[in-house]
């Protein structure tokens, strides 16, 4: 039987660690992080799903495509990445040369885990056919076992654009893997990794949210299962959550995916209501490893310049080349796409 990972991940701690300062400290260290920003020539760059508090001192707020983007282009001598530890380490392997600082270096990602390099290895030898596509939650070891990198902003169009005769392997995420081969009508081997929260979320808890709010539409990441996928009205990247949204009529529109969104969402549509999407035994919809970075951990990482992302350099050489490929296919005009 050929080993395809591990869907189950035990020992996830779901408790929320949240701790909210008072405004007074929050103000001083965001005018503290605002001046060592200046001081060390640094880009602070932030996923959707931060506290509100970074995402508010945030040079660039965003999805992982956009993130991966900014980091490819960047200027800044220090890149503060405030996101999970393959972000950040996405960020070090575009830019070798820089300082990259995480605030928390356990802020890990439970797709990641599921999927270590030994493993890919021992099934990519299964098959000499495979073509490797690797969802950018993943490790520097996975991605330089790739032949190429996605996110949920461009999976479809890398799968597009993958050689016609080879046979795809997607990991670690078997429910954006799955999402693709709908749209794509491409087969392929699926990793069985998952979101540990995006797995929350269940029919039967939407069905009901729905039928509460009859008139919000509902969007979904698709790292959502194919049961709760079905009932959404859009399916699609952080990102292009706030395109969409920005672009409905509707006054209220239902989310599934992590609360961090939800500030993001409520700064780009300020009209709108937006509700986040209730789970079933989860005692929160919040990424306990998003989580992990604070603004008090910020702002000591910046003063302390640590701690830093380090990688092997020829890991990151190896892992480069399937993120630049991914940057490259994303870059061309959409009717050149495949
Ligand atoms: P996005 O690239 O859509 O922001 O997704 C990242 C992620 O980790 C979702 O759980
Ligand atoms: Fe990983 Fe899920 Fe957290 Fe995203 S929300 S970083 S996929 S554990």
């Amino acid at each position: 039987m050929i080993d395809v990972g591990d869907a189950t991940l035990a020992g996830i701690d779901r408790t929320p660690t949240r701790r909210v300062l008072p405004p007074q400290r929050l103000d001083a260290l965001s005018r503290d992080i605002l001046a060592l920003k200046k001081k060390l020539n640094a880009v602070i760059l932030a996923h959707n799903y931060q506290v509100p508090e970074i995402q508010d001192v945030a040079d660039y707020v965003g999805d992982s495509l956009g993130l991966s983007q900014q980091a490819a282009r960047t200027e800044a001598g220090v890149i503060v990445f405030c996101g999970v530890h393959f972000m950040a380490e996405t960020a070090k392997i575009l830019n070798p040369g820089k300082i990259v600082l995480l605030p928390d270096l356990d802020a890990g990602c439970s797709l990641e885990e599921s999927c270590p390099a030994d493993r890919l290895a021992a099934l990519q030898a299964t098959n000499p056919k495979f073509y490797t596509i690797a969802y950018i939650n993943c490790s520097a070891a996975v991605k330089a076992r790739s032949d190429v990198i996605c996110t949920s902003g461009n999976a479809v169009r890398i799968v597009q654009a993958a050689p016609a005769d080879r046979d795809l392997l997607f990991v670690p995420d078997e429910n954006l893997g799955s999402w693709v081969m709908e749209q794509t009508g491409r087969p392929m081997t699926l990793w069985k990794g998952n979101c540990y929260v995006h797995v929350e979320w269940t029919h039967a808890v939407i069905t009901r949210i729905r039928k509460e709010h009859p008139d919000a539409p509902l969007v979904a990441h698709p790292e959502c299962t194919r049961a709760v996928r079905l009932l959404a009205d859009e399916v699609c990247s952080t990102e292009k959550m706030v395109t969409w949204c920005r672009a409905s009529s509707a006054p209220a529109i239902i989310v599934a995916t992590e609360a961090g969104m939800l500030h993001r969402l409520q700064k780009e549509c300020p009209g709108k209501t937006f509700i986040p999407a209730p789970t079933e035994n989860c005692r929160c919809n919040e990424c306990r490893f998003m989580k992990l970075n604070t603004l008090e951990k910020l702002h000591d990482c910046m003063a302390n310049l640590g701690p830093r992302v380090e990688l092997d350099p020829g890991l990151i050489e190896r892992a480069r080349r399937p993120i630049e490929r991914m940057l490259e296919i994303s870059s061309r005009p959409l009717e050149n796409a495949g």
